[in-house]
C-alpha cells in the first residue's frame, strides 16, 4: 500500500457513540494529531450526549449521510456492534477513509476477507485496535519475560472469571446483538472478551501451531447461555505452552470502574515467574504486577494500571502512526486475521471432542 503519513491533524470522525467511545474518546482528548469533525449514530441521544465533548464536530445519523455531505475526513475510529462489522468497515474504507477498528475483527475468515481486500483495494489503512497489549502492566510483564529475569519460560496461564455484580452500567440495546452473537456461537467470553486474550498470547509468545479447547454453557437466564466453564490449552510455534481458564461467577461482586472481569496473567519462567493480578475490574488489589524471584517478590507500586489508559494509548499509537507510518500498527488487519484464526481453531477443537487443531488449517 502506498500510504502518506500526515503532516497535518488527522479528520476524525466516530462511528457508533455507545458504551465503548467513553474510553476511545481518551485518545482523542487533548490530541493535537486529530481534530474530530464528525460523530455518527443512528441513536439521536448518543449524538447529543458525544457533541458536549466536540462542540465544533457535525453529526451525522448514518455513514451514508456522512458521505454525501462532502465533509473532509482522513480516519473513522469504528465503534459499531460486532454483527455490523464488516460490512461497516467495507463502507467505510470505500469512502476511502482509514479504519480503526474495534475487536473482535468479525465472526469468520470470509468477513476477515472481505475486510481485508477492501483496505487494500481502496489503498487504505485497516486496524483492529487491541488495547491490552497498551496496558502498562502487561507491556511491562512482557519486557520482564524478555529481559531473561525469571529465565527460560516453562509456561504461562491466564484466568478469567465474568462476575455478575458490579462495574459501569451496559445498555440494555448492548446486550441485544450479543445475544445475537451468542446465538451464533460466538460467545461473550470465548470470543468477544477472548479476542484481548488471545491476542496478548499471540503478542506474548509469537504464533500458535496447536489448540484443544473445551467450551462449555450455562444458562444464565431462560434461553440465554454464557460460554463458560471453559479450558483452552494451546502451543506456539517456539514450544512454550499456555492455558485460559474461563468461570463465571454471576453472584460475586467486582469492584470496577468497567467491566466486571477478575483477570490474571502468569508466565512461570525455570527461575521464577511474573504476574499481572488484575485488568479491566480492581479484583485483586495488591500491586497489578509482581515478579517472583530467588525467595524474593518485587512489587510495582507506580504502574499506570487504570484499564482506561490502554485505550488512551492504543488510540494514540495509532493517531501517532498516521503521521510516520512507522513501526507496527498493533494489529493490522492481516495481524488481526491470526487472532480470529486462534479463535476459530479453539471452536473447531472443542466441536470435534477437544483434538488439537493447528489455527492455520481452520477454513
Ligand atoms: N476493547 C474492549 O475491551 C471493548 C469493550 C467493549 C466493547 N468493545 C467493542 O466495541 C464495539 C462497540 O461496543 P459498545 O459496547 O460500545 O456497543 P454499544 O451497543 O454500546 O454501542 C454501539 C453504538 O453503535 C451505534 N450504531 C448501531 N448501528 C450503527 C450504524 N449503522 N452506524 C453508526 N452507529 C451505529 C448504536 O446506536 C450504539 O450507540 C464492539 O465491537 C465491541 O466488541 C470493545
Amino acid at each position: 500500500m502506498s500510504f502518506v503519513p500526515y503532516d497535518r491533524p488527522v479528520r476524525a470522525a466516530f462511528v457508533g457513540l455507545g458504551r465503548i467511545y467513553d474510553l476511545n474518546v481518551r485518545a482523542y482528548l487533548d490530541n493535537p494529531d486529530v481534530e474530530v469533525v464528525a460523530l455518527v449514530d443512528p441513536d439521536e441521544k448518543r449524538r447529543a450526549q458525544r457533541q458536549v465533548d466536540w462542540p465544533e464536530a457535525r453529526t451525522f445519523a448514518s455513514v451514508g449521510e456522512m458521505g454525501a455531505s462532502g465533509l473532509e475526513v482522513d480516519a473513522v475510529e469504528a465503534l459499531l456492534p460486532i454483527p455490523l462489522h464488516v460490512d461497516g468497515v467495507v463502507e467505510l474504507l470505500d469512502h476511502g477513509w482509514h479504519v480503526n477498528l474495534q475487536k473482535p475483527m468479525c465472526n469468520d475468515l470470509a468477513g476477515a476477507s472481505r475486510m481485508v481486500e477492501a483496505a487494500v483495494s481502496n489503498d487504505r489503512q485497516l486496524r483492529v485496535m487491541e488495547n491490552y497489549i497498551f496496558y502498562e502492566p502487561l507491556v511491562r510483564l512482557k519486557q520482564i519475560v524478555e529481559s531473561g529475569d525469571i529465565g527460560e519460560v516453562s509456561g504461562y496461564h491466564m484466568k478469567m472469571v465474568g462476575s455478575g455484580l458490579g462495574g459501569w452500567e451496559v445498555p440494555a440495546s448492548s446486550y441485544r446483538w450479543q445475544f445475537m452473537q451468542m446465538r451464533n456461537g460466538r460467545g461473550i467470553l470465548v470470543f468477544d472478551d477472548g479476542w484481548h486474550k488471545l491476542a496478548t498470547a499471540l503478542w506474548l509468545f509469537g504464533p500458535i501451531r496447536e489448540v484443544r479447547a473445551w467450551v462449555g454453557a450455562t444458562e444464565v437466564y431462560a434461553g440465554v447461555e454464557i460460554d463458560a466453564p471453559t479450558t483452552l490449552v494451546w502451543e506456539h510455534d517456539n514450544g512454550v505452552r499456555g492455558v485460559w481458564d474461563i468461570s463465571l461467577a454471576p453472584d460475586m461482586y467486582l469492584r470496577s470502574d468497567y467491566y466486571t472481569n477478575d483477570e490474571r496473567w502468569e508466565v512461570t519462567g525455570r527461575k521464577g515467574f511474573a504476574r499481572v493480578n488484575r485488568c479491566t475490574g480492581r479484583g485483586v488489589q495488591q500491586p497489578s504486577l509482581e515478579v517472583y524471584t530467588d525467595g524474593e517478590m518485587r512489587a510495582f507500586h507506580a504502574l499506570d494500571d487504570d484499564w482506561a489508559s490502554s485505550f488512551r494509548d492504543s488510540g494514540r499509537h495509532w493517531l501517532r502512526w498516521l503521521h510516520t507510518g512507522e513501526g507496527p500498527l498493533q494489529w493490522s488487519g492481516e495481524e488481526a486475521v491470526s487472532v480470529l484464526r486462534f479463535a476459530l481453531a479453539a471452536y473447531a477443537s472443542s466441536e470435534a471432542g477437544g483434538v488439537g487443531v493447528d489455527p492455520a488449517t481452520v477454513e
